[in-house]
Parts: structure tokens; sequence; C-alpha cells
């Protein structure tokens, strides 16, 4: 039998929830497929901060290294705000993905039927969408040099610098195309190019590696402020997005609102070394411990890190357990509304886990 070392990094405010709720469901796909899941627990973030001063601790990079997958919750909380940048949860998050070398982050935005009702849109305008976010994830503002705070008073002042070299761009170009292929051949690539050289850079390289590499698929450019407005206006319209670091974060959340909850989006970021696997969501303070957060992000998460470990089978059955359960009505509080059953996140994992095992023996 297969053995699988996953690191899991569980973080903050609802990431242990969350993170408790994945494993269940991949231990109970592993047992109706025929592979071991061993669990590494590490730590991250403020809980890392508070343990060991550092928000990446050494022990914990070595492990994700190791590891054929990492798993990780949220990072973050209004306890560690005060703190210098540096020495922040979400520092460590960021050391962690530019150290794992996970330049490509995809996160799919998918509208089930069954949740088309809890949209903020109307449901002619949601359903069915069906796009994925490829956000470049180890470049950009997020750790261009220079960056920091100089000087006091009036003339205090503060930069970031948003750079991007060539072949960063092309790498993450060619991952959205490749995806592209595979779905409905069309990439819209979004910058801010009739402002920034970071984004005229970024235009060219894309249109580059599209002529030379892909040109099968249909390639589309918009800028960002655009893209944040069609994104709303007819979701449907898009297949693949491509993007930098910071419009990524900043779209994907607008995406994620589509299916009602931001407790619904999943990602993957993959690169050289091992995947880092991530609900898009954040850790959720005033949620922690309430047993009201969302787990199905962290699980469809978890189902992510299936396909990417060759285990496709149990990772669709994962999806459709995931479908079933809201299906038959099964609701936590961020999506729930009269008429439906309101669950707990432990609940909510219970209900997938069974489905996951009914699959199995089904297929018998
Ligand atoms: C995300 C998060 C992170 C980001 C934060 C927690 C650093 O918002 O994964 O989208 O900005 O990348
Ligand atoms: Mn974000």
């Amino acid at each position: 039998m297969k053995t699988y070392e996953v690191a899991v990094l569980a973080g903050d405010g609802i990431g242990p929830e969350v993170t408790a709720a994945a494993l269940a469901v991949l231990e109970a796909a592993g047992e109706a497929f025929g592979f071991g899941l061993e669990r590494r627990e590490y730590l991250v973030g403020g809980a890392a901060l508070d343990a060991t001063g550092e928000p990446l601790p050494a022990e914990t990079l070595a492990g994700c290294r190791r590891a054929h997958g990492v798993l990780l919750g949220a990072v973050g909380g209004p306890r560690w705000d005060a703190l210098p940048g540096r020495r922040r949860p979400e520092a460590g998050l960021l050391a962690l993905r530019k150290a794992l070398g996970v330049f490509a982050n995809l996160r799919p935005v998918r509208v089930p039927a069954c949740l088309v009702e809890t949209s903020p849109l109307r449901a002619a305008r949601v359903e069915g969408v069906d796009l994925l976010v490829v956000r470049e994830l180890c470049g950009g503002i997020y750790f261009g040099a220079p960056r920091g705070r100089v000087g006091s008073g009036a003339e205090e002042e503060a930069f970031d610098t948003m750079r991007y070299r060539a072949d960063e761009v092309a790498r993450i170009a060619r991952v959205a195309f490749g995806e592209a292929a595979r779905r409905r051949a069309r990439v819209t690539s979004v910058d801010k190019a009739n402002v920034l050289a970071a984004s005229q850079l970024w235009r060219d390289v894309v249109e580059q590696v599209h002529r030379m590499a892909f040109p099968g698929v249909e390639l589309a450019h918009l800028y960002v402020d655009n893209a944040a407005m069609q994104l709303i206006m007819d979701p449907r319209a898009f297949d693949v997005i491509l993007t930098s670091n910071l419009f990524g974060d900043i779209l994907s959340d607008l995406a994620a609102t589509l299916t009602g909850s931001l407790g619904m989006l999943p990602s993957g970021s993959v690169g050289s070394g091992a995947g880092l696997f991530e609900p898009v969501h954040g850790s959720a303070p005033g949620l922690a411990g309430t047993g009201r957060a969302n787990p199905l992000a962290a699980i469809l998460s978890g189902a992510m890190m299936l396909d990417y470990l060759g285990e496709g089978t149990a990772a669709g059955a994962v999806r459709a357990a995931v479908e079933d359960a809201l299906e038959q009505g099964y609701r936590t509080a961020d999506l729930w509304r009269e008429g439906y059953t309101l669950v707990t996140t432990g609940e909510m994992a219970l209900e997938v886990t069974a489905r996951v095992r009914a699959a199995e023996e089904a297929a018998i």
C-alpha cells in the first residue's frame, strides 16, 4: 500500500478545525481507496510565534520539504496584528510559499447548482460558473525589494516594489495555458499594463509564451479594474484567469463570493517541491471554536492534494461527496438558510466522510 507523508500546518483561528475536518475526510478516502497517510504536525503562523518566536520555525520548513504534500489551515489573528511585518503570522506563510517554490497557485471556482441561490448574484448569472484563477505566488509586490519604511512624522515614507522577471512570468503563463488546454482553452491574462511597467512586461511575456507554445489556446487581456467588473457582470465568460500575486489575491476573494461563501474555495500551490494545499479563506478568529466554520474549502483543498499525489479517483470521490452533502441540504452557518439542515464544522466533515466511504462500497 502506498503511504504519503503529509505535513499538517493547522495554524491559527479556524485553521485547526477545518484542517481536522479535511484530515478526517482524507483518512476515510485512504481507507476506501487503498492508500495510507502519515501525518506530521508542525507549527506555523501565530501558533508558531507563541511557541518559538518565529512564524516559520526551521523544523516546520524541513518537515514540509520532506513531505509529499503540505496541508495548511490558516494563519493570522488580532493577537499578532500589532507585531512588525517580519514577525507577523502572515510572514511565515509567505516565507513557506517562497521556500517551497510553489509559484503556481490554482484556485478553482465552481458554483454547484444547489448553491446558485446562495450567491449574492442573480442565479441566471452564476449558474454553471466554472473558472480557475492561476495566481503567481512567489513574486510581484509581495516579495519585491526594496521595501520598507523610512523617516518620521509628515516625512515618513513607506514603499513596496512590484517586480517581475521575464522567466517568472513565463513559467506561470505556461501553467495557465497548460491548465486551459485541459479545460475550455481560454486564458484571460489580468494586469494593469496601462499604468505599471511590471504589467507591460507581464503582457509581453504572456503574448510570447502564447505564440510560441500554446497557439491553440485563446488569449485575451483585461485590466484588473475591468476584470473585477466582468467577474461580477458575466463570470461564466471566464475559463482560466492568469494573474500576478496581488491581483490574484484580490480577484480570488471576489470570485469566491460567487458561491455565496469564501468558505467554499480551495487552493493548491505547485512548483518545484512538495505542493501546498490551503483554503483561500483566512483564520476567521471570530468563528474559531464556535463550530460555525465551513470545512469544505479545506476538504476540497485536500481533494486537490489527492489529485496532485496521483489519487485522482479518491479526489473525485471527495468532490462528489461534498456536492452530495450540499445537495442533500447540509449547510454550515455561512450558507444556511430556512429549510436546510444546519450542521457544525465537525458534522459536515462526518457527512462528507460517510459519503466517501459509501462511494467505495458502491464501487465494489
Ligand atoms: C491568501 C491570503 C494570504 C495572501 C495572506 C494570509 C498572506 O490572503 O492566501 O489569499 O495574501 O496571499
Ligand atoms: Mn487572500
